[in-house]
């Protein structure tokens, strides 16, 4: 088969520039690629045809922020959060401690079942990091596991300082020995600008290293409190500053003028009972917004990007096609990839098909399964 026409579909949500929503619409795939879009009634001629009955049609979401490669899980922390306890940072070394305990096998079983979750429900491209390791060894294997995954994979040797060392040793080691080893299997660097992991000097000093040996830039900023990792993400050109949940006018001013995306990450205000970021604020100043899950075993173990959509409209200001666009195309600009995230002509042929006859659904049905893959 080479040519499939996708029709009866009843909103189809492709950000094409001219009809970025469309109703009573049809797509042509050939070759894995979108090759015509328009309405139903003007469909051309193809091999095998697809009737999805009036639902509705979008991109597949493209979460643009995980930690899958870890081992064990924190339900206790969590358990205790919920009673009151606070979310810190330092819990990441427990998930360090599994992490280096775990067989490379598996590591990347685990791996392959979050990514599998990710796809049941929608998700059809996926950045993974580093940071549960923290040595050179354990840092670099667990970038070669997530490349067998993807091609975002990102190098998070500054998550934090593991026991036993000072600041400025690793500092050292991530930017020296392990950088080295970690480099081949990495498209980014990140780095945990955070009270209580790096601060502005160390992070800049990191992601510099990064930059020289031909990474790009993505950072978590302004998590846990204000701080000087949003403007630091604009004086690196990064493409991504993630979380973004305590920004001043000068952070806000630093992403637009920077064009650095803001990654929200509303699983880890619902898993840390923390104050959400507003995205309304962003959206409004200019601000490219991405939406991401944050999948990890501490601040967010949510796979599910519909979540995070539901989270986003009821509790962050955005409209259900804002939180859609953030999603998809957001978590494309994220990346800076042009192949993902829409349904254009030229576009990778990424469909997800909702149980629904809307993209509204997404938030006013929460926790339900509407979202899949459409397997060509
Ligand atoms: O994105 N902020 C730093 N890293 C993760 C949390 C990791 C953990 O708690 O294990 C995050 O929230
Ligand atoms: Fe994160």
């Amino acid at each position: 088969m080479t040519s499939l026409l996708v029709t009866n579909i009843g909103e189809l949500v492709s950000w094409d520039d001219e009809r970025p929503v469309l109703r009573d619409a049809a797509l042509v795939v050939e070759h894995g690629k979108v090759t015509w879009i328009g309405e139903r009634t003007a469909a051309p001629d193809a091999d095998a045809v697809h009737d999805v009955a009036g639902a509705a049609v979008i991109p597949g979401f493209v979460d643009s922020h995980t930690h899958l490669v870890f081992a064990g899980d924190r339900a206790a922390e969590f358990e205790a959060r919920m009673a009151g306890r606070p979310y810190e940072a330092g819990g990441i070394r427990t998930t360090v401690a599994a992490t280096r305990a775990a067989s490379d096998e598996q590591l990347a079983a685990n791996v392959a079942r979050h990514v599998a979750q990710m796809r049941a429900q929608g998700t059809t491209t996926v950045e993974i990091k580093s940071g549960y390791g923290l040595t050179v060894h354990d840092e670099a294997r667990s970038l070669a596991i997530a490349r067998q995954f993807t091609e975002e994979t990102t190098f998070l040797g500054a998550h934090v300082v593991p026991d036993g060392t000072d600041v400025a040793s690793y500092v050292d080691l991530v930017t020296g020995p392990m950088l080295e080893a970690c480099a081949p299997y990495a498209r980014w660097i990140d780095g945990f600008c955070e009270e209580g992991a790096f601060g502005a000097d160390e992070a800049r000093t990191v992601l510099k290293a990064g930059i020289a040996v031909g990474l790009e830039v993505r950072i978590h900023a302004n998590q846990l409190g204000s701080g000087p990792g949003v403007q630091l993400a604009a004086e690196v050109g990064a493409a991504a500053a993630d979380h973004c949940t305590y920004l001043d006018d000068a952070d806000v001013a630093a992403l637009s003028d920077g064009g650095v995306v803001a990654g929200l990450l509303p699983g880890v205000e619902f898993s840390t009972r923390s104050p959400y970021p507003d995205a309304r604020r962003l959206i409004d100043a200019g601000v490219t917004v991405a939406l991401a899950t944050d999948c990890n075993p501490g601040s967010s173990y949510t796979s599910s990007m519909p979540f995070c959509i539901a989270l986003a409209v009821r509790e962050m200001g955005m409209t259900p096609l804002e939180a859609v666009w953030s999603a998809t195309r957001g978590g494309a600009f994220s990346l800076r990839r042009d192949d993902v995230g829409h349904l254009a002509v030229g576009a990778k042929a990424d469909l997800v098909v909702l149980d629904a006859p809307s993209h509204v659904h997404l938030a006013y049905r929460p926790g339900v399964p509407i979202a899949s893959v459409l397997q060509m």
